[in-house]
């Protein structure tokens, strides 16, 4: 697989404001790529400066291992903002006239239309649709010209639970087709649903770029219980790699320095004379990684 977008310190300046902070990124190609942060930190600039439409201040991007040039942006479906339809016109009439602007042919129309569920209401007016057919015309609008990289920014903001997962599954099945992705989303779950691998960006800086999978960060969590709480607790304080004890739910919630687990504090605790009744190993969530890196100042 090749790399889908490379940027090299991009940089967005609005006046005082820095959007974009010298971001460097490397996408490869074939995957649901999640773009995760904030509202404010960045993720449209940065995908309106990968297409050309917000220019940047400096630093450059190439796509596809290299290209940059006007025949590049023809192979990517985007949708930045929310597209505008014609109220009046179908479905149809309205992939018609999309295709006539940019100079594609309707061969696709009816595959297009299968894939975002609206072949049945093709000929409806686009003014009596959902907001989430609205939201699903759209990508049949940026999958017309058959591109072979989607760009979604938001596209399940203000739906509700059935039109998120109608999206979230078209997203699936055109990643399925071989598709790379790029989903730009204020919404932890919605990337972990969906994506592969991703970035969080924090006032337009990149704080994290990984497997969305992988653990997040080093330090391990373990519960721990014992029939004397306050000799547990005193027996913690005195663990050397034990970095924060709060009491939780069952017990005593404690942070372990990198490297320590479950195991190594069971075996300190136990040579210290102290017997543990529950002894848990709890993943951090993405979740709680996330908002500890968006919180951080
Ligand atoms: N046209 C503009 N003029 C001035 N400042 C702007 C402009 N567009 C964006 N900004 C600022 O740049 C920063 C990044 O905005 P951006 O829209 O890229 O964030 P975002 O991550 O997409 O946020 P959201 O989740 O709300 O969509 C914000 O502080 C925003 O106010
Ligand atoms: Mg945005």
């Amino acid at each position: 697989m090749g790399i889908l977008l490379e940027t090299n310190k991009l940089t967005k300046h609005y006046g005082k404001l820095t959007a974009v902070n010298q971001l460097d990124l490397k996408i490869e190609e074939g995957q649901v790529f999640g773009m995760l942060g904030p509202n404010g930190s960045g993720k449209t600039t940065t995908l309106g400066m990968v297409l050309g439409v917000t220019e940047r201040s400096s630093g450059d991007f190439t796509w596809f291992g290299g290209e940059n040039g006007p025949e590049t942006r023809k192979k990517i479906g985007a949708i930045l903002e929310r597209p505008i339809f014609f109220p009046g016109y179908s479905a149809v009439e309205n992939l018609k006239i999309v295709a006539k602007i940019k100079g594609i042919n309707t061969t696709n129309m009816e595959h297009v239309l299968r894939m975002v569920q609206l072949y049945e209401r093709r000929n409806d007016r686009f003014g009596a649709y959902s907001l989430g057919m609205k939201q699903r015309l759209a990508i049949a609008a940026a999958m017309l010209c058959d591109p072979k990289a989607l760009i979604l920014d938001e596209p399940t903001n203000g739906l509700d639970p059935e039109g998120i997962a109608q999206i979230r599954e078209i997203i699936v099945n055109i990643a399925g087709m071989g598709k790379s992705i790029i989903l730009a989303s204020h919404l932890l779950d919605e990337v972990q649903k969906v994506c592969s691998s991703c970035i969080i960006l924090r006032k337009g800086e990149l704080v994290f770029q990984g497997a969305v999978s992988a653990d997040m960060g080093t330090s391990k969590r373990v519960e721990v219980d014992a029939p004397e709480q306050d000799l547990l607790r005193e027996a913690l304080k005195n663990t050397p790699f034990v970095l924060d004890v709060e009491v939780s739910k069952q017990g005593f919630l404690v942070s372990l320095e990198a490297g320590q687990d479950a195991f190594t504090l069971n075996k300190y605790l136990q040579d210290q004379g102290m017997v543990l009744s529950h002894l848990q190993t709890l993943k951090k969530s993405l979740e709680e990684q996330f908002l500890e890196i968006v919180n951080k100042s």
